[in-house]
């Protein structure tokens, strides 16, 4: 998909960008800019907090309005009311949201302009959160989080990364690029396409597992997690309420899309078992198949010459899943190979009872784990299909299409 593709429907959309008081509010900026290259008309309301790191002038220049401040600017309130303001606004972007935003919004409050617009407005809302990892991480926010998605707010972000304080972590906002590309698939906002998987239940895993051998090391493995993201992207644009169960990786969370974050295969094997029912899965996940036996609480010291790691099987989660055949309609798994792809591939779709298995090479060139393309064959019972060398994004919508035809087959 074209850049000029992913943002066309911001085009005459009228945005009204509330900035919270995060260090990351400079990266707003850089959002009015590229909103307003999509061709979105942006309003701009600042926290107090928000005016410490950016002053309104800034977002006056790049968004060609008054910067609105306070609720009790008689000037500005002549110009247009907040009341105006908020009913003005075909969606309303709250970009960083702290947690303190986040706490505010979820709990109704109304004690300054950019809560008392979010609250007196009926256009959708999308947060964009940004702050501490381990404020993120609170159960608290957690917490607040879950209202405001159960109250179908849109979450972009945050992304995994180094963070503002020299610590590391979920917490960093997601970028203006990824917030635009979110938004631009927001739905009510993009003109949406067909809508073939609407009133559907889909779960996809993707990513890598890393099961931990000690508090420092791991064993993990090259999935990007890039294929499985682009599917349940290409899966909510088309209409379907997606789950995305995912391994340790650093993408923004695709538009539309409920994300768990999981690391291990056995916390991935409950994440996925805990999104069921669904009428589809997906298992685009490179699940390791072996975990250490014992969890180590201390690092491992080398005092010996060779180390031997006591490994033991991890739960087969899409085998497990396709048991349930009289539950879901279709069960899609993944097959990554080096050599006799067709072969193997045949062999895992009987022996874990699948309707669809998709197979590609690895370890090769320009293709695979890491790569934004790839090239990939999907085998069911009686039929095959090759999808030609293509970027990932498109290869998902053509998986989709597919998945559309079986499901009707
Ligand atoms: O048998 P193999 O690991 O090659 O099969 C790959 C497929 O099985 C992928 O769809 C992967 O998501 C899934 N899988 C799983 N649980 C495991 C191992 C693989 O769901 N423990």
């Amino acid at each position: 998909m074209s850049g000029a593709d992913k943002t066309s429907g911001l085009a005459g959309q009228r945005l009204l960008l509330c900035v919270g008081g995060g260090i990351a509010a400079y990266k707003a900026l850089e959002l009015v800019r590229r909103l307003r290259e999509a061709g979105a008309e942006v309003q701009v309301a600042m926290t107090a907090g928000a005016q410490q790191f950016v002053t309104p002038l800034s977002f006056q220049a790049l968004s060609g309005h008054v910067t609105r401040t306070t609720l009790w600017d008689s000037g500005a309130e002549q110009a247009m009311g907040h009341i105006e303001l908020a009913r003005w606004a075909d969606r309303v972007i709250v970009a960083p949201a702290t947690a303190d935003l986040m706490a505010r919004l979820a709990h109704g409050l109304a004690d300054d302009l950019v809560t008392t617009l979010c609250l007196a407005t009926t256009a959708p809302l999308t947060i964009a959160p940004a702050m501490n990892h381990r404020m993120w991480q609170h159960a608290a926010t957690q917490a607040n989080l879950a209202t405001l998605r159960a109250r179908g707010v849109q979450v972009v972000g945050p992304n995994d990364g180094p963070l503002a304080e020299g610590e590391s972590g979920p917490g960093r906002l997601a970028e203006p690029e990824e917030i635009v590309a979110a938004l631009a698939g927001a739905p009510g906002l993009a003109p949406t396409g067909p809508q073939d998987l609407a009133g559907l239940n889909i779960v996809v895993s993707a990513g890598p597992t890393y099961e931990d051998l000690d508090p420092v090391r791991y064993l993990g493995n090259r999935s990007s997690g890039k294929m499985g993201f682009a599917i349940a992207a290409s899966a909510a644009k088309r209409g379907a309420r997606v789950t995305l169960v995912a391994g340790p990786v650093h993408l923004a969370t695709p538009a539309g899309v409920t994300r768990v974050d999981v690391r291990s295969a056995a916390q991935m094997h409950d994440a996925v078992f805990a999104a069921l029912p669904a009428d589809i899965y997906i298992g685009a996940a490179a699940v390791a198949d072996y975990t250490p036996r014992e969890p180590v609480a201390n690092k491992i010291k080398k005092s010996s010459e060779s180390l031997a790691l006591d490994l033991v099987r991890t739960p087969d989660i899409l085998a497990k899943v396709a048991a349930q055949t009289q539950a879901l309609k279709l069960v899609v798994g993944f097959a990554a190979e080096t050599n006799n792809v067709a072969e193997y591939a045949r062999k895992k779709l009987e022996a874990k009872r699948l309707d669809l298995i998709v197979a590609n090479r690895v370890g090769i060139a320009d293709g695979g784990f890491e790569s934004d393309q790839n090239a990939m064959t999907a085998y069911w019972k009686d039929g095959e299909r090759s999808f030609a060398t293509a970027p990932k994004t498109r290869l998902a919508d053509e998986l989709i299409d597919l998945i559309v035809e079986r499901l009707n087959a």
